[in-house]
């Protein structure tokens, strides 16, 4: 499943989840606690690794786990089977329940065994005739249904949880909400990245999920975590690389999570190509070319994105080349407004005493790169 040294580009087994580890034992025991929780965050910075290995952590711990993932669904059907698929993969072990009962043959050999497990969940080999409305209902009610039959707890992860109402309708946080608070045996952990969305579902009054969970930030991966997992990735393929070496890689990549994968991975085929064994400087240059080289197309798409909106550009340029975002000639309610869209795009954050950052260091240098030339 994990191609490559260095996985890339969807969540990463657990021995590669580099740094957060206080995090996690913070997530896990307030879950275990009853506390919900969510998570919110540029894409690739680890909230679906981060999520997966709690969900491992509880589970180790004998509590239950479900989770689903909003990208993957288009409709109220795909939810309802998704959820409901998540949470009997605790008592059948099976990924995909319901399709088995579905499944004329499998009836056959493996039904009774399904019927006995299930028996007592009110639901039965005939549940395809539901309504999609019915559906989703059980789903909604099902964890709290599984935890009270089987004295459970159990946590349910909800991912890219801002894609909910595209998929179920602009009324499914108020039903999920009646559901869930009646639900004393069930945590939530949702995350999201669409970070704007995210706060106001569940900071804004108004909304069904006000003051559901508990938001927290999630850290940075230090340099101090990256190069120790570095060197000992390098190492096991009896590739040697110094510490300073992998301290630049690093500070080439700004530890964004994925971007330093990334970077790692293009060293470390650069390596291949030519039959050497050491991570010297020059291998790390050459790999941070070709990782620059294969991000291009996807900043040149943001770049376009925020083409047409003038000041946006110019702040960005600003903020790449260290100099005030507040340029001179721009009104500073139009230089806000130009970084707050930035902030909403995800392109950049705000870090304390009012300064901001690139998420991603790599676009910060691609902006410089492609300026001076
Ligand atoms: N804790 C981590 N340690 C090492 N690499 C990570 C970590 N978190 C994320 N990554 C890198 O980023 C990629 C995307 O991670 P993912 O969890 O899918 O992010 P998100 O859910 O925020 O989009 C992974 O494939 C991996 O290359
Ligand atoms: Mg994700």
């Amino acid at each position: 499943m994990y191609r490559g040294l260095f996985p890339l580009g969807g969540p990463v087994p657990e021995r590669d989840l580099v740094g957060r580890k206080g995090f996690v034992d913070s997530l896990v025991n307030r879950l275990l606690e009853g506390q919900n929780v969510m998570l919110t965050g540029p894409r690739r910075i680890g909230k679906t690794s981060l999520a997966y290995e709690v969900l491992r952590r509880v589970k180790e711990d004998g509590s239950y786990t479900a989770s689903v993932d909003f990208f993957r669904f288009s409709s109220k059907k795909d939810f309802a089977t998704g959820l409901i698929d998540a949470c009997l993969e605790n008592r059948t072990g099976i990924s995909k329940t319901l399709k088995l009962m579905q499944d004329k043959t499998k009836i056959l050999t493996s039904g009774a065994k399904f019927a006995i497990k299930l028996k007592d969940l009110e639901i039965s080999l005939g549940y395809a005739k539901k309504s999609d409305d019915e559906l989703l209902d059980f789903a909604l009610q099902l964890p709290g249904i599984l935890t009270e039959k089987d004295k459970k707890h159990m946590v349910v992860m909800f991912d890219e949880f801002q894609d909910t109402a595209r998929v179920a309708g602009p009324d499914i946080f108020k039903h999920m909400r009646s559901h869930f608070q009646i639900q004393t045996q069930v945590s939530y952990l949702f995350l999201g990245s669409k970070e704007g969305m995210m706060n106001t579902l569940f900071s804004d009054r108004k909304e069904a999920f006000y003051r559901f969970a508990t938001m927290l930030p999630i850290p940075n991966i230090t340099d101090a975590e990256w190069v120790p997992y570095i060197i000992e990735k390098f190492n096991s393929r009896d590739i040697s690389i110094k510490k300073s070496v992998a301290k630049e890689i690093v500070k080439l990549s700004g530890g964004h999570p994925q971007d330093t994968m990334f970077l790692c991975s293009e060293i470390y085929y650069a390596l291949l190509e030519t039959n050497s064994n050491t991570v010297t400087l020059e291998y790390t240059e050459l790999g941070y070319d070709r990782a620059m080289i294969a991000l291009a197309p996807i900043f040149d798409t943001v770049l376009d994105d925020i083409g047409n909106r003038l000041h946006a550009r110019r702040v960005l340029y600003q903020l790449a080349a260290g100099k005030n975002v507040y340029p001179e000639n721009v009104h500073p309610n139009a230089a806000k407004r130009a970084i707050d869209f930035l902030i909403s795009k995800a392109i950049i954050e705000k870090k304390e005493k009012g300064s901001y950052a690139f998420v991603e260091p790599m676009f910060k240098q691609y902006i410089l790169l492609t300026e001076n030339q």
